[in-house]
Order: structure tokens, then sequence, then C-alpha cells
């Protein structure tokens, strides 16, 4: 596709693509009717040149090999973080912020965030008519990384009976201690939704719940699991049936919102006025509802935490 003149062309598997330098035109063609697909046309890889033996040297032999004017990187904490170093070494880059989590800095709102909210509280409503005609506890564990970004604005958005975020800092019996409100006003269900990455505070009698640690092969922390023993310990203080919902991989794909569409959109053209505007190492981001964009620098002081006011909201109701 020729955009201001240009050749667009899109790297396959994230920063593999530049590595093992598989490519593809981007024209028109290859983009029509992209606007409602979920996922990523290109694909996507957790791999990171600075921990690849050449990596770097393969980047930049891939901007000789195919001339290219600029990079646009797509990408969460780890994408973009390779992309703040490559552009420090001299490489014209422009970063686009694209994760769930919503917690790259500098900017209010991710790509994929919106819609992961939105499907999170689809599931909160599908849960609640089970909850309430089976009497029971629904545990439901969201994604989010060590933040609590989803949990919060999901949990406020399906009405959670409680929600619990990393930042919240609640031990279990807070949980229980709301659920036995719940109960003592009449209501024999309750659904509480819990971010991946909580670790909670010890009881007063130093009794807590850690999900073990593992790592990916990349070396990253593996969330989940935490919902699991939430619910098992409820079960057994309160004495209340009790499931856990794990909503896992279905909130990172599926239909984009149109809020997300037009996020999309709308960074995708800032993005190549950037590149053509010569204007590199930053990111484009949202600042005050608008679009706009900061140093892409900023993204190596990450993770973003969840916005106090969002928290305090979800609090009000759920926490
Ligand atoms: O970074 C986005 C995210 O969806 C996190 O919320 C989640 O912990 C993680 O990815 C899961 O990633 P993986 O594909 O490595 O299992």
């Amino acid at each position: 596709m020729r955009t201001h003149d240009r050749l667009v062309l899109g790297f396959l598997d994230g920063w593999r693509g530049l590595l093992d330098d598989r490519v593809r035109e981007l024209d028109l063609r290859a983009v029509a009717g992209l606007l409602p697909r979920g996922g990523t046309m290109l694909g996507t890889s957790r791999v990171d040149p600075y921990r690849e033996q050449g990596g770097v040297a393969a980047v930049r032999a891939a901007f000789e090999r195919h001339d290219l004017a600029g990079l646009i990187v797509c990408g969460g904490e780890g994408t973009l973080a390779a992309a703040a170093r490559l552009s420090a070494d001299g490489l014209p880059i422009v970063g686009i912020p694209k994760t769930i989590d919503n917690d790259v800095p500098g900017t209010e709102y991710s790509i994929g965030y919106d819609t992961a909210v939105t499907t999170v509280t689809h599931a909160i409503d599908a849960l609640h008519s089970h909850a309430e005609s089976h009497d029971r506890v629904i545990v439901v564990e969201v994604m989010g990384r060590s933040v609590g970004w989803i949990a919060a604005a999901a949990g406020l958005a399906g009405g959670a009976d409680v929600t619990v975020t990393p930042e919240s800092g609640m031990c279990c019996e807070d949980v229980c201690e709301r659920i036995r409100g719940r109960q003592a006003r009449g209501r024999d269900f309750s659904i509480v939704v819990v971010a991946e990455g909580v670790t909670f505070s010890p009881d007063a009698d130093g009794r807590t719940i850690e999900a073990p640690v593992r790592l990916d092969r990349f070396g990253r922390p593996i969330f989940g699991g935490v919902g699991e023993l939430l619910a098992r310990e409820l079960e057994s203080r309160l004495g209340v049936e009790t499931r856990t919902v794990t909503l896992g991989y279905v909130q990172r794909g599926g239909t984009p919102t149109a809020f997300d569409r037009i996020l999309a959109t709308r960074m995708g053209l800032a993005a190549v006025d950037l590149v053509v505007q010569g204007r590199f190492g930053r990111m484009v981001s949202v600042a005050c509802g608008a679009i706009d964009s900061v140093p892409l620098a900023g993204v190596l002081e990450g993770p973003r935490q969840t916005d106090a006011a969002l928290l305090q909201a979800a609090r009000v109701f759920s926490g």
C-alpha cells in the first residue's frame, strides 16, 4: 500500500519476523476487511531482539535490506520496551500501545483493552443469572498481569459484588466479610472478580493465598490460578458452594468493540503521520481523550498502575 507515497511492509510474528526476514507487502488487498477482525493478521511472538544472539544486528540488517524509512511497532510493554531500546540505539521507530492489560505508561488507552473489558462484562452478566439461580459464589479470574485495569473496569461495569485487584491490598477475610454482609441482607449469591496478578495480604492470623509463580520460556511470569485458590478458601470458610471461571484467552480475541476499532484506526493514522514527519522515538497515545504522542522511552517506566479514581469507583460498589 502507498501511504504518503510510501511502500508499507508488515513483518510477520513481531520481532521474530525481523530476525528471520519474513515480511509481506501490506497492499490494499492485504488489509481489506480487517476492521472487524480481532487478533493480528501478521502474527505475534514473545521474541525480544535483545535476548536473541545477534538479534539487534539482525534488526539493523532488516532496516538496510528493505531500506526502511521507519518502523511502526505495535504491542504491549515487552514489545515496546525493545522498541524503546532500539530507538535509543538510533533506529527510526514509532510505537503504538496494544495490550488488553492497558498497562503501557503514557497513554490512557491501549488497543484491545475496551474489547477485553466488554467481553468480561458480558461474561459477568451471564454468570450473574447462574449464581443467582443456584445460590452460589462465582469467582471470575480475569487477566491484567500485575495491574487491575481489566478487573476494576469490568467489575464496575458488570456489577461485581467483590472486586479484588493487585492494588486493593485485600486479604481473604475481607472478601469473606463482604459476602457475609450480602448474606445478612438476604443475598445468597455473589460474584467475585479477581485479577490474575493478585497477591492477598495476610489475614490477622497470618494465613494467605498465593498462586505459585511459574515462568514461560522467555523468563516472563505466567499469571493465573489465584481464582481457584480463592474459591476453595471461600467455600471452606463460608460453607457456600463456590465455583471458579477463569476467562483466559477469550478476553484476548473476538470481535473488537467500536471504541477499539476507532482507536486502532486513529492511532494507525497518527503513527504514519509521525513517520512522515520524521518524529521518531515517539509512541502514539491518548491524553484527555485526544490522540497525541509521548516519548517512547516512557514505556520503560511501566507497568502503568490502575487509575486511582477507577479503583475508588470500583471500591464503592464492590471493594
Ligand atoms: O499481556 C497480555 C496478557 O493477556 C496478560 O493479561 C496475560 O497474563 C498474558 O498475556 C498471557 O500471555 P500468554 O499468551 O503468554 O499466556
